[in-house]
């Protein structure tokens, strides 16, 4: 498992356990992180799993495919360069410890 934080919209941590090699949207979604909503599924396609990441280990994150990019620049809630799709990020043990901020703008 690794660790990382959701930061919800009113300020609330919240700590999930991610199976390793899983995208980090299904566990936030199933542990009911406000605002992780996915609506597609996880095919990068509604933006409604859209973070800020603000904390995470130099080069734990490889750069976004250019899809993810995409739905990121024309559907996410107020993109920025630091903006990822939960469905895309998939835990490994750099990542542990990442602190994500929720960025959907939903709930
Ligand atoms: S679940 Fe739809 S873009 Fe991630």
């Amino acid at each position: 498992m690794v660790n990382v934080v959701f930061i919800e919209a009113s300020g609330n941590r919240r700590d999930i356990d991610v199976p390793e090699g899983e995208p980090l949207m299904y566990a936030a979604r199933d542990a009911g992180v406000v605002g992780i909503i996915a609506e597609c599924g996880g095919s990068a396609m509604c933006a409604t799993c859209h973070c800020y990441v603000v904390e995470a280990a130099d080069g734990a994150l490889p750069a976004p495919e250019a899809n993810e990019a995409d739905t990121i620049e024309f559907m996410g809630n107020e993109p920025r360069e630091n903006s990822r799709l939960m469905c895309q990020v998939k835990a490994t043990p750099a990542l542990e410890g990442a602190v994500f901020e929720v960025a959907t703008g939903r709930s």
